[in-house]
């Protein structure tokens, strides 16, 4: 670990992806990396890490993106990834041994990391950057981190109305619960990136140029069906948030899975379940 975390800025970030509920990411990194891999591919696809390059994967959780980088870089490249999570870096390790031009991994706060290396050619991330507590002091930070000519790309989630897997969750959870409260939409979390030419600006700010948005309509994919889905909706999301927040039982945390089976049920086919998903794919580069 490169720096004190526990009273750093993004604290509360941390424990919540070490020792709160970042713990189901942990249990449940295979099935979260089959339901987020057209995002995987997207983000390098347009990233376009090429043999020899550096590239740093930040918020790289268990570690899929980062991992996926190195095979692009080859041998004569390297990839980092960088989590504020301990246990989420461990997995990524762990999945890593053995692994053809497997990545390195630390653990640090990314919006106050200090890396004293060669700088990085790429900055890509998968749904990592939208829980800084300053997000221009994080996006700073990683414009530091990049040579000058070097590009940042990355995705966030589009708002919850275009994301069954926020929004329906929600709807869901709010009739059976009760409504939440209404909060911050910028306030650090999955849809804080939500609005396209509020985050090119903080990138602007943050000293980047040509910061694009484009949102990107596709699928998050669980290759088990509906079920599987609706099974993992109990952990991560909003159902967990508003169980939490109302004292839920038992009895509503099944009754809210059967009803998000049902829903994403709509979504089956052979292959699977694919729930409509829209991202914001956001890239910039450093001048
Ligand atoms: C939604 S998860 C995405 C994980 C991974 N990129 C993936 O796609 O599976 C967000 C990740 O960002 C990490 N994170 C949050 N705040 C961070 C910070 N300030 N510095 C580094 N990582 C952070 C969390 O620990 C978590 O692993």
């Amino acid at each position: 670990m490169t720096d004190s975390m526990t009273d750093g800025p993004n604290a509360g970030q941390e424990a919540f992806w070490s020792t709160g509920p970042g713990q189901h990411w942990v249990r449940l990194h295979h099935e979260l990396d089959q339901l987020h891999a057209r995002l995987t591919d997207i983000i390098l696809d347009a990233a376009d890490p090429r043999p020899g390059e550096r590239v740093i994967d930040i918020g790289c959780g268990a570690g899929a993106v980062a991992i996926a980088a190195g095979q692009r870089v080859g041998r004569d490249g390297h990839v980092l990834g960088l989590d504020i999570s301990a246990p989420l870096v461990e997995v990524g390790r762990s999945r890593s041994e053995g692994v053809t031009c497997a990545p390195d991994f630390l653990v640090a706060d990314a919006q106050t990391w200090a890396h004293e290396g060669a700088p990085f050619d790429l900055c890509v991330s998968r749904m990592g950057l939208m829980f800084f507590a300053d997000p221009v002091a994080g996006f700073a930070n990683l414009h530091r981190h990049l040579r000058p000519g070097g590009r940042l790309v990355f995705a966030a989630w589009a708002a919850a109305a275009h994301n069954p897997w926020f929004g329906l969750a929600k709807r869901v959870a709010e009739a059976r619960l009760g409504p939440s409260e209404p909060g911050d939409p910028h306030a650090p979390g999955p849809t804080a990136f939500a609005d396209g030419p509020r985050v090119r600006q903080l990138l602007t700010t943050a000293g980047f140029k040509d910061p694009r948005a484009e949102e990107i309509d596709t699928t998050l994919e669980m290759p088990g069906g509906s079920a599987e889905a609706a099974e993992l909706t109990q952990y991560i999301g909003p159902i967990p948030a508003q169980l939490r927040a109302k004292g839920g039982t038992e009895a509503d945390r099944a009754a809210l899975v059967e009803q998000m089976r049902a829903a994403f049920a709509a979504y089956d086919d052979a292959q699977g379940c694919h729930i409509p998903a829209r991202i914001n794919l956001f890239s910039a580069t450093r001048p």
